[in-house]
């Protein structure tokens, strides 16, 4: 590309949504002429993603045209300039596409599970693994067919867990246990007696909870938990567009402290040193057929504020992946 300069369309936060899923009051399309000679990144209320994307130029010698690169801050746009170190090479293995590598390989889930990435069925119970799953621990993962829950189940099951998961409609309940190897799983729409639904599923109590969704399920499973469990908490969609006044509290926190609960949040960028490793590992799984990706393409730039609101209507099945250009 000779040019020093490009014309990009970039989605910003034009205005603070206090309540309710955002929309196009308040994220909005513009069109910006970035300087390919730029430092630093430009302008904070971009939205941002985890993103491919090709080197087009670079000051850094070790990145040259062409290559295929990663980064979790990319603003989401048809260009973006970035700083070297946000960026991961990527070197796609046969057999593995592109958009795997923004779901079952974007997704750090190993650790906080509670893996050893070599020795899966070793129980490691070093710090920072949240999970601790083992053979033969109930596992229950809530938002289970989403990007997230949708591998971390599969990795339960890599390692011989039960595991169970909710989703908010029958046909995900069917791919779950068709497709994705889940033992059970459940329409929390449908079964909404939370309490019931978790006696039915796990009559041997919870022994790992990945929670996606917080509010009342986070509850329930707190009156199922068995001794010593664990609780990742990677996610509370139920109450992200809720002023935090109106958030559902969860009463019964007191279970934790006779059943010696280990409850811990954590964000994927903490564990970011284990990538490497971790791609291995899943790619190997991918091509044995073990770990089954799945992800929904929206093409277009324009189309990202309806993949966005996809994600708060239970119609997303695995990871939403928007394609900006062709
Ligand atoms: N800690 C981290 O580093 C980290 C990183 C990425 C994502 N996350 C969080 O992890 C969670 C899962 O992320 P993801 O990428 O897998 O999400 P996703 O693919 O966007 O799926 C979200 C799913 O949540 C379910 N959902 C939406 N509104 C809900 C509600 N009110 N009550 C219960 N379920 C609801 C929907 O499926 P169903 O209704 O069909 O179940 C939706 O498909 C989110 O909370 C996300 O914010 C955390």
């Amino acid at each position: 590309m000779a040019t020093a300069e490009v014309e990009s369309r970039e989605w910003y936060v034009a205005s603070y949504a206090p309540i309710g899923v955002p929309n196009s009051d308040h994220i909005k399309l513009r069109t910006v002429t970035l300087s390919l000679k730029a430092d630093s990144i430009p302008d904070g209320n971009v939205m941002r993603a985890f993103e491919i994307g090709k080197v087009i130029r670079s000051k850094d010698t070790n990145f040259s045209e062409g290559e295929i690169v990663m980064s979790r801050i990319c603003p989401v746009a048809e260009f973006g300039v970035l700083p070297s170190n946000l960026l991961q090479k990527i070197n796609p293995a046969d057999g593995v596409a592109l958009p795997d590598y923004l779901s079952c390989l974007g997704i750090l889930i190993f650790k906080v599970l509670g893996f050893s990435t070599h020795e899966l069925q070793i129980l490691t119970p070093i710090l920072y693994t949240i999970g601790n799953a083992k053979e033969g621990s109930n596992v229950y993962i809530s938002a289970a067919a989403g990007g997230v829950g949708i591998i971390a189940g599969q990795l339960a099951k890599v390692k011989g867990c039960r595991v169970v998961g909710s989703v908010g409609s029958d046909h995900k309940v069917k791919l779950l246990k068709e497709e994705c190897g889940y033992d059970e799983a459940f329409n929390y729409r449908i079964e909404t007696d939370y309490d019931a639904v978790l006696t039915k599923y796990f009559p041997d109590g919870i022994d790992v909870y990945f929670d996606n969704v917080g509010g009342n399920m986070l509850e329930a499973v707190l009156n199922h938990v068995n001794h010593g469990a664990r609780i990742a908490l990677c996610g509370m969609i139920s109450e992200y567009n809720k002023v935090w006044t109106e958030r559902e509290g969860v009463r019964n926190l007191l279970n934790m402290v006779d059943k010696e609960v280990m409850m811990k949040g954590f964000m994927v960028g903490s564990y970011y040193n284990h990538f490497e490793e971790f791609i291995k590992e899943m790619e190997v799984h991918l091509k044995e057929g073990k770990i089954k990706s799945k992800y929904k393409i929206y093409n277009g730039t324009e189309s990202f504020l309806e993949s966005l609101t996809s994600l708060f209507t239970s119609s997303n099945v695995g990871k939403v992946i928007l394609q900006v250009t062709p």
